[in-house]
């Protein structure tokens, strides 16, 4: 495949949510996306990231994103070094900005899945290198590009599709795919409890964007909002560092889990089902839907390390 297909007009920018990209730059991303993924199911090998390297620093869990970080930057011939917070001194004995100045002399890329999105932010405003954001508790940009990719790779188009979100429609799962929905024309439904909602605030970001892509976003605690939806998508009640919610949450969510009965009430026999993964089954959704005919969760797990690939192939 020729080069110029890789070819992004934003080399060296950072990832930190979608709301800096435009509609066309994240459909270039999607575009390398793809290329990237038919390569590898061509078995083609390539050498994209040879002498360079990428800080991976993880202060939560993680299987999906370090491994297609680790194995897809690994094999273009880069070198990711792997940093918990066990092994760094960020934010402990040094300052995050001063952390910030010396990774970006010595690595060509970060990646940070952590807490704060302030702390992406100045590790990316201080190391004068690309930082893709890995997970924060307000956003999961990585994870909304893959998302997008099975959405397109099952119906072919993106635009007029509707997706809702049922669950916690507060956390960084919801509000990253609230913002890629509303930029590319997908309607986007959350049905949560009241308590759940997502903040006024990420609301106000996304409707300029609706109003532009011609999405509509709507948010509902009636189930009735499923009506019409070509995916359902759910993550777990519960995120990491919320632990102590344990109880409160699933008293909470229990009306909200994703049972056949609610994929029924789709009324659309072709909906698939969407987790970005681990899911907890019999929490949020069943076990017979995540392992059933609609469940994409795999495709989905899969298409994490062809969008990573593709998103630093763009921006290193
Ligand atoms: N979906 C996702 O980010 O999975 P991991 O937490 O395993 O990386
Ligand atoms: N909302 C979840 C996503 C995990 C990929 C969490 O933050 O734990």
């Amino acid at each position: 495949m020729e080069l110029e297909k890789f070819n992004a007009p934003f080399k060296g920018r950072s990832l930190l949510t979608w709301i800096d990209y435009t509609p066309e730059e994240i459909l270039k991303f999607l575009e390398i996306a793809e290329n990237v993924k038919a390569q590898a199911k061509n078995n083609e090998t390539h050498l994209r990231f040879l002498g360079k390297t990428i800080a991976l620093i993880f202060e939560k869990r993680s299987t999906r994103t370090r491994c297609s970080f680790e194995t897809a930057f690994g094999e273009e011939g880069g070198h990711p070094v792997f940093l918990s917070t066990q092994d760094i001194q960020l934010g402990g004995k040094e300052t995050i900005e001063d952390t910030a100045r010396v990774l970006g002399r010595m690595f060509s890329a970060i990646e940070f899945r952590g807490f704060s999105q302030k702390h992406v932010e100045i590790l990316s405003k201080y190391s004068g290198i690309p930082v893709i954001n890995g997970l924060t508790d307000e956003f999961h940009p990585t994870q909304a590009l893959a998302d997008i990719l099975t959405l397109k790779e099952t119906f072919g188009t993106l635009k007029g599709l509707k997706l809702v979100y049922c669950g916690d429609g507060r956390n960084n799962v919801a509000r990253s795919t609230m913002i890629i929905c509303s930029k590319l024309g997908i309607d986007f439904g959350i049905f949560s409890p009241k308590e759940l909602f997502p903040d006024q605030e990420i609301i106000d970001i996304c409707k300029p964007f609706a109003e532009k892509s011609g999405a509509k976003i709507e948010i509902s605690d009636d189930i009735s909002i499923v009506k019409g939806a070509n995916a359902v998508y759910t993550d777990v009640w519960i995120s990491m560092g919320e632990e102590a919610l344990k109880d409160e949450r699933t008293k909470l969510l229990a009306p909200y889990q994703v049972n056949q009965n609610l994929m029924d009430k789709t009324e659309n026999p072709n909906a698939i089902f969407l987790h970005c993964l681990p899911a907890v089954k019999g929490e949020e959704v069943t076990a017979d839907v995540i392992e059933g005919k609609q469940s994409k969760v795999w495709d989905q797990a899969e298409n994490r390390k062809h969008t990573i690939k593709a998103i630093m192939l763009a921006l290193i």
